[in-house]
């Protein structure tokens, strides 16, 4: 399985912030935004990653991780000329994916919660045996911001829809998805919305005539954290703040997983991260 973290688009509802910086670059806490999502792409076991900006943002990402041979990532690069939609990354990311399954997450998505990595397996394994498409559904109070689904008494999936002014339940989709391969024609196939772009939805839409998707909830205790204005950009910053020093532990830290998936040995990762300082580089030097 490869990954795309998604990590585009204009950011202009968080303008002046990212009129010159990429939102996805923006701190969390400690941290730039994409650690978040490239960290829950490490913690599935997935080391190909490609990662898709803006013409002006690109650069500052091959910056920051290079060709990720410092956490044991191989990390590749693409333009999207212009935001013309989340499922364009298939298009886009489609020479990267091969012949592979793919997921893909979008850059400013915070995942934090426990037994996180046991649900990402699962959904790798549900991908690779039964070819269908893994999604999440989270309960939301403000449902016609996302992508819906709904549900019948059964429990099964009757519709996903992009942004309802009519939602017919309160769990959103969230920006974290697993394909089959086959995900890349699918892209090729749609057309764009009334917005003009490509959506994930319609890709959603396509899967679930076939009843090839799967939409698992993220429950009680799990914390997908939105970062789409000002206020809840702050909120996820105090989010992090509040678990990190409580469990003295850190949420998102490349080098951590790095080192504890054995992709790279300690005294490679303490060469790497030689004279770097602040609280950072010193947990990750105490691990
Ligand atoms: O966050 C989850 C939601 O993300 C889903 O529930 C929706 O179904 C999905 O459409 C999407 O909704 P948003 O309205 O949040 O999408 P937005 O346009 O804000 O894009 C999400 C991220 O992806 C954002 O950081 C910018 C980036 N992006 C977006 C588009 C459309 C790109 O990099 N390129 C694009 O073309």
């Amino acid at each position: 399985m490869k990954g795309i973290i998604l990590a585009g688009g204009s950011g202009t509802r968080l303008h002046p912030l990212t009129k010159v910086v990429s939102k996805q670059l923006l701190p969390i806490y400690d941290k730039p935004m994409i650690y978040y999502p490239l960290s829950v792409l490490m913690l599935a076991n997935i080391r190909e990653i490609l990662i898709i900006s803006t013409p002006r943002d690109l650069p500052s990402f091959k910056e920051l991780f290079a060709d990720g041979a410092d956490l044991g990532l191989k990390i590749s690069y693409a333009i999207q000329e212009k935001p013309e939609g989340i499922a364009q990354a298939f298009i886009i990311g489609e020479e990267f994916i091969g012949n592979d399954d793919v997921s893909l997450i979008l850059g400013d998505n915070i995942f934090y919660g426990a037994g996180f990595s046991k649900i990402l397996a699962e959904s790798i394994h549900k991908v690779e045996v039964s070819k269908k498409a893994v999604i999440f559904g989270y309960y939301v109070d403000d449902p016609e911001r996302y992508g819906v689904v709904e549900f019948n008494q059964a429990g099964e999936v009757l519709s996903i829809i992009e942004k309802p002014k009519d939602p017919k339940s309160n769990y959103a989709i969230v920006g974290l998805y697993f394909y089959p391969n086959k995900v890349v024609q699918a892209a090729k196939k749609i057309n764009p919305s009334d917005r003009g772009e490509l959506e994930i939805t319609t890709i959603n839409e396509l899967f679930l005539g076939e009843k090839e998707i799967d939409v698992q909830l993220l429950g009680r205790g799990f914390a997908w954290l939105d970062t789409g204005t000002h206020e809840s950009l702050n909120e996820a910053t105090e989010f992090i703040a509040a678990i990190e020093k409580r469990t003295s532990l850190k949420v998102g830290c490349l080098e951590e997983i790095s080192l504890s998936k054995k992709w790279i040995r300690r005294e490679e990762m303490l060469e790497n991260i030689k004279g770097l300082k602040g609280i950072y580089y010193d947990y990750v030097r105490k691990l």
